[in-house]
């Protein structure tokens, strides 16, 4: 008798669309693992903008301690205006990527056959880069205060916090994950690039700073061709030149800004997913669609579920099913390919749940 292999996942489907999508991702990720003789065990969670409405908070004060046992976390979306301020309901999000020091934000950008894109010249096997995104300090480290509030000298201070620790190793991880990839095969000796998004021209201090640790660690890595844009330009290389991209790293704003720009790449917000990941698993890692909680088409059954597919692709690979993701994958690809089932945001009229039928048909 085998016995399976088990992989814990906490669910946390967040608000709006969020459950709705999580459902179908939980199911074709049980698919997936089927190939793999592996059971994947999940807890849902119901943290989000109504417990905040029930219980004054967005979650539980020990939300870490009850996630550290997992061996992953799935996140649907988070975020309703129209219950709680933004600025709060990300609070759960901010908090889980911080606390478990998942300071890797890994964000593929790769269009799949058969999806229509906003860029015209756009074929299939054109755009295959990752963004790797500074996760968990930047711009993002909170640091700063408001001052005179309420008067005519009002003032708000938000500092960029860039530690050497937390720049070099989000460095050190695009340049081995770019060797890992092998983009460039031995093309002149590389065997992949590293595009350095910086604004070291503006700002003095962070982004000069953020440059320097770029160079250093590169020295490490001779295979690995270096690159360099100012996050302005590199804008508009993503839409020129998309194909010319291997990996980007990026600080944590800038990573946030050029990804959404790369999911219109990819085909739109219902394709891009992310991991934030915690490489040295000390911490459970977690892995969302990017997009937001859509309020307005909650419950409709509409939502393109392919990002929360792709989101549960990263995460079984993260958890070393390397089968089932690729199982997952082939599967996405050819629903996708042979234009099984459209949602609204591709032209067709297929549901969220049709999609996700079609992609376990794909696998069994
Ligand atoms: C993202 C989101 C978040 C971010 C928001 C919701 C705080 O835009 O994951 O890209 O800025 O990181
Ligand atoms: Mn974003």
């Amino acid at each position: 008798m085998t016995t399976k292999k088990k992989t814990s996942i906490a669910v946390i489907p967040g608000d709006g669309i969020g459950p709705e999508i999580s459902r179908e991702a939980v199911k074709v990720a049980s698919q997936a693992a089927e190939r793999e003789s592996a059971t994947l065990e999940y807890e849902w969670f119901d943290w989000g903008c109504d417990y905040y409405l029930t219980h004054g908070r967005m979650m539980p004060d020990d939300i870490l301690d009850i996630l550290a046992g997992f061996d992953a976390i799935f996140l649907g979306c988070v975020g309703d205006a129209a219950k709680v301020p933004d600025h709060i309901s990300l609070s759960l999000l901010l908090t889980i990527r911080k606390g478990f020091d998942q300071y890797v934000n890994l964000r593929p950008i790769y269009l799949y056959e058969g999806v229509p894109t906003a860029l015209a010249k756009a074929v299939p096997g054109m755009i295959d880069l990752v963004v790797v995104r500074e996760n968990v300090e930047g711009e993002y480290a909170q640091v700063g205060g408001r001052f005179k509030t309420g008067t005519a000298e009002e003032v708000a201070i938000q500092t960029g916090v860039f530690t050497r620790k937390g720049t070099e190793r989000v460095m050190r991880y695009a340049f081995e994950l770019s060797r890992k990839r092998g983009k460039l095969g031995n093309e002149n000796g590389f065997t992949g690039m590293v595009t350095n998004c910086s604004k070291s021209n503006a700002l003095n201090y962070s982004m000069v700073f953020w440059d320097d640790i770029y160079d250093e660690v590169s020295k490490d890595y001779p295979d690995i061709k270096k690159d360099f844009a100012l996050v302005d330009a590199l804008t508009m290389w993503f839409v020129k030149n998309p194909e010319y991209f291997d990996v980007v790293v990026a600080s944590n704003l800038f990573g946030d800004i050029i990804t959404d720009l790369g999911a219109m790449l990819q085909g739109g917000m219902g394709f891009a997913a992310g991991g934030n990941v915690n490489p040295e698993k000390v911490y459970p890692s977690m892995f969302e669609p990017i997009h937001g909680s859509a309020p307005k088409y909650t419950g409709k059954n509409v939502i393109n579920p392919i990002a929360s597919f792709e989101a549960m692709r990263m995460l079984l690979e993260h958890v070393g099913l390397q089968r089932a993701a690729f199982s997952l994958q082939e599967a996405i690809r050819t629903v996708l390919k042979e234009g099984r089932a459209r949602t609204r945001d591709m032209g067709g009229d297929a549901h969220t749940t049709d999609v996700g039928d079609a992609v376990v048909a794909a696998m069994t």
